[in-house]
């Protein structure tokens, strides 16, 4: 059994699946959850195969519930959590004149309104692991469109800039408790969510999860001392990706 154990979402692909992969490497038993099962399970049988301890479960992350029965599946395997990894997002492009309700709520749902649900589900185990070593971690996927406003996806941008702003509140909040959280600001990434754009911007230019995996993992290595609130991924030159 993992002496430390840790919850990724949206783990199935791209920077999730990276992060997951790392804290396996490093020794925790992860929960991975994600919305489609059949990509979920050929993610995690990857990790398996290699060793790694996972606990898989298929979740629409939008929806309260589900997120209880995640972090409870999570209890009822581990038994701890000290890294808490809320990644599960999604960017959909509209012009604000002909924004879809239905689109609004998913990314709302998904990228935002989950993210303090998870901690609150999870708060008693990070408190817990804060408590032993007060090294307790929530890493928040944000993106640069949650540093700068960007046209198209202004309901993207507004949850992102969302999770940044919860994520300071909790660094203050979780202060005494050895928790703390750091919110990821990365322009393109190479994953699947950026298939859209790769006839413009070649896969081989943007940022890779490897990058992102490597922080996270650098993360984990900070004295109890030491938070980093932020950080900031751009291409090289500073461009933010979407709108330059
Ligand atoms: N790629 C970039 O350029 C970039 C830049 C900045 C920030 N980000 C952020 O990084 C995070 C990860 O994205 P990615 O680039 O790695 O894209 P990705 O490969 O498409 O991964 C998205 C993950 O979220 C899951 N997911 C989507 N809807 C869900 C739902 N309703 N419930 C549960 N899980 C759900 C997906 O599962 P399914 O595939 O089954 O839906 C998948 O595991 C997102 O928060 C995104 O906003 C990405």
């Amino acid at each position: 059994m993992a002496q430390r154990a840790a919850i990724v979402t949206g783990a199935s692909s791209g920077i999730g699946l990276a992060v997951a992969r790392m804290l396996g490497e490093e020794g925790y038993g992860i929960t991975m959850a994600a919305r489609r099962p059949d990509k979920l399970s050929a993610a995690v049988e990857g990790l398996r195969a290699d060793g790694i301890e996972v606990e898989e479960v298929a979740a629409n992350l939008g929806d309260e519930e589900e997120i209880k029965r995640v972090v409870g599946a999570h209890r009822d395997r581990f038994g701890r959590l000290d890294v808490l990894v809320n990644n599960a997002g999604v960017g959909m492009g509209e012009t604000v004149d002909a924004l879809s309700t239905k689109k609004m709520d998913l990314q709302l749902n998904l990228n935002l309104r989950a993210i303090p649900l998870f901690y609150r589900e999870c708060l008693e185990m990070l408190k817990l692991a804060g408590a032993e070593h007060r090294n307790a971690l929530v890493v928040n996927t944000a993106s640069v469109a949650g540093k700068q406003g960007e046209a198209w996806l202004s309901i993207y941008s507004a949850t992102k800039f969302g999770v940044v702003g919860f994520t300071q509140a909790m660094n203050r909040e979780l202060k005494d408790s050895g928790i703390k959280s750091t919110a990821l600001c990365p322009a393109f990434v190479d994953t699947p969510m950026t298939d859209f754009v790769k006839e413009s911007v070649p896969a081989e230019s943007m940022i890779q999860t490897g990058d992102i995996a490597g922080a996270v993992r650098y993360l984990l290595t900070l004295s109890p001392g030491c938070l980093v609130p932020e950080m900031v991924f751009t291409l090289p030159g500073g461009s933010f990706g979407v709108s330059g």
